[in-house]
């Protein structure tokens, strides 16, 4: 059995799609949520999952082995990120060399880096008049938004979206591929 641990920072919504998708499987399954945002809603979603959920700080997540002890005991296999706003220390970087998965919600390399997170990439495209959006799922490397890229998938941004409009449509593309993208690395590797 291969185990995630799922990282995120705020509502949850994909991470609870991941671990709905993974909760019958043999081969997969996730085995913790981690955030460090200490009322963020993915923490609700986690306990009603009945999957383990720690909160971390800041600090303790660039603590040179405070995170990578507890992912150790927990035998996580791989850390999934969704919607986790912190950039990922060089330490857990390199103890986890491609198993570590983003999602992020546009098109990489356009609209990504630090502080691209959420509505305000999706702002930023509708300000810059893209016609196309979309989802990058990719490896993570120490720097945001930049590792392999694994999966692009596109949708449409017409003339009357907006932001939320936007959000909506990433959120589709995200709950359709990100689940499987994640498996297939890992029942390829
Ligand atoms: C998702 O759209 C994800 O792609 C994005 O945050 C949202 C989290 O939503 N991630 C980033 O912007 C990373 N740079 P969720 O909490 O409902 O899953």
């Amino acid at each position: 059995m291969k185990k995630i641990s799922i990282f995120a920072s705020g509502s949850g919504s994909n991470a609870e799609n991941i671990i709905n998708h993974f909760k019958n499987s043999q081969e997969i399954m996730v085995n913790s949520v981690v955030c460090n945002v200490a009322d963020a809603f993915v923490l609700e979603r986690a306990k009603r999952l009945n999957v383990h959920s720690y909160v971390i700080t800041k600090s303790e997540l660039n603590d040179p082995d405070k995170v990578l002890k507890m992912l150790k005991e927990l035998e996580t296999d791989y850390i999934v990120l969704a919607g986790f706003l912190l950039l990922m220390p060089n330490n857990i970087v390199t103890a986890f060399p491609e198993r570590i998965i983003n999602i992020h919600p546009a098109l990489l390399p356009a609209y990504g880096g630090k502080g691209m997170y959420g509505m305000k990439v999706h702002k930023a495209v509708i300000d810059a008049g893209e016609k196309v959006s979309g989802i990058t799922i990719h490896f993570v490397d120490e720097k945001y938004d930049n590792g392999k890229i694994i999966l692009q998938k596109r949708c449409d941004v017409t003339a009357t979206d907006t932001p939320e409009s936007l959000a909506e449509k990433v959120h589709i593309l995200e709950y359709e591929y990100y689940p499987i993208a994640i498996e297939k690395v890992i029942l390829n590797t």
